[in-house]
Order: C-alpha cells, then structure tokens, then sequence
C-alpha cells in the first residue's frame, strides 16, 4: 500500500530553503515509527552488516579488522534491512523533495550514520557533492533524520547557509590521512555563520549537496543514529573539467573489502554460469 504524505512545506519554508541551502523542520514521522526504526538500524550495525562488501566502515578512521570504528557508516542499510524502506518518512521525505527541487526528483540511496556514545567522533566539515563524481552535475539535496533526539551535546547537524549554486571547495581525507574515507574541508570556515540545528527524534533536515556542514563529537551517553536518504533530479555530465583529487588519492580498508567482494561476486557468477 502507498503511504500517503502528511507534511507540506509553507512557502516561506521553501523561500527559505532556496536562500539557505537547508531547512530544518520538527516532525517527519511518527514516534511509534522512529521505535521501529531504531529496532531495526540497531541491529544492522550491531551484525557487522555489509562490512565485507564494504558498505559498513568507519568515516573517521582506518578502519582496519578488529578495530573499534569511531563514526561507523553503512551505505544502502536497506539493503541489509529492507525494513527501512516503505516508510512514513520516505513518504513525507519524497514529497517535501519534489516541493523543493521539482516534481521529477528521485530517491537516489540512502546511508546511516552512528555516533557511538561517549566517543563518537565530530564529521568535519565537508560538501556531500565532494564525495560524488566530479564529472557530473547534481542537483540533489540529503534528508537527515536523528532516531532520537539531536542536540549540540550528541553531535546534530550544523550548517554555514549559502546559496544551493555555490561552488564545491577544496577537500582533503580526514586529517589528511588517505587511508580515511571520510573528507573534510582543506580551509578553515567562518564558524560564526553556522547555525546548529537540534531536533527531536523523527524530526529532519534537509539540506543542498553543496551546503556547508558539520556533526560535533557524541559527548552524550546515548548513541546519536542518524538515518539519511539521498534525493536528486536526473544527473547531467559537466564539460568544465571539474576534479576532485581528494578522490583519486584515497586508498582506504573498505575499498579493498569491495574490490575483494566484487572479484569473489564476479568468480561465483563464473563457476554458476558453467
Ligand atoms: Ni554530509
């Protein structure tokens, strides 16, 4: 059964969007979903799901076997938890979408981030678009979802407004450690300009592929789960040349799990196909 939508943003909202580049709104689902939802994202992490493929890994580390992950990541959870889909939230998330980058936008994957308690590392500064493709145009944006409250003190969102055209700025491997997945930003910010933006559980930002943001540490005592879903219009190819070299020079654990993966996939379609 389709879920129908239950939240509409006001025009002011969307004015505000498109001059700031986020919005942060109170409520995108219920409270008995956010409880189900935790259920299930909590196991995923808990079994090591996609580790081998290299879809669960940690953002701000190296990452190695049997090292405790400072800000573990799973890309595509629904894949290991096809309960995250169908949602309220994904509903409200794919509605409030199309108010804010036009009617043939998408749903184009989603990843969930966990901030361990206590010793959750921050997410430096960065542009998710840093992380994509170079060679293409986006437009896109993130909707951000904390599965319990999101406050300074847990690590919430916090973003620098800009307007959704501005360019992607240098970035470089955490720390500039090539072995670490995660980017952050090669040049300090005006951290004056940034906004924080607390939410209560099942509360949601959304925010521009190109807008500046950033996740303190998890100095709390309870984990911060945040569940993310990727939206964009159809991708375009660019002809400036763009580069991201951040890209090209990293050599992390979780792409040689892929690789492994992919070469183990690709030996098993062999011996099927024979
Ligand atoms: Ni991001």
């Amino acid at each position: 059964m389709q879920i129908k939508p239950t939240v509409t943003l006001t025009d002011q909202q969307i004015a505000f969007y498109r001059e700031n580049g986020y919005l942060s709104i109170d409520a995108i689902t219920t409270p008995e979903e956010i409880a189900k939802l935790r259920v299930v994202y909590d196991q995923i992490f808990d079994r090591n799901a996609g580790r081998e493929e290299g879809n669960q890994f940690d953002l701000a580390g190296t990452d190695e076997e049997g090292k405790a992950a400072a800000l573990p990541q799973i890309l595509n959870p629904r894949k290991y938890a096809p309960e995250l889909a169908a949602t309220l939230y994904e509903a409200n998330a794919t509605s409030i979408v199309k108010q804010l980058l036009g009617a043939e936008a998408t749903f184009s994957g989603d990843h969930a981030i966990f901030k361990p308690a206590g010793v959750g590392a921050p997410t430096p500064w960065h542009q998710d678009e840093a992380y994509w493709d170079a060679g293409t145009r986006y437009n896109s944006l993130s909707v951000w979802m904390p599965l319990q409250e999101a406050t300074l003190e847990n690590g919430c969102m916090t973003f620098v407004p800009g307007p959704d055209d501005q360019e992607i700025l240098p970035h470089q491997s955490i720390g500039g450690d090539t072995r670490i997945h995660g980017l952050e930003m090669l040049n300090p910010i005006d951290e004056s300009k940034a906004i924080a933006c607390p939410l209560p559980p099942g509360g949601a930002t959304f925010h521009n592929s190109r807008t500046l943001h950033f996740t303190g540490a998890n100095k709390s005592a309870v984990p911060r789960r945040a569940y993310i879903l990727i939206f964009g219009t159809p991708p375009t190819p660019r002809t400036d040349g763009r580069k991201f070299p951040w890209n090209d020079a990293r050599h992390t654990a979780r792409d040689a799990r892929a690789a492994e993966a992919a070469k183990k996939s690709e030996a098993g379609e062999t011996v099927a196909a024979r």
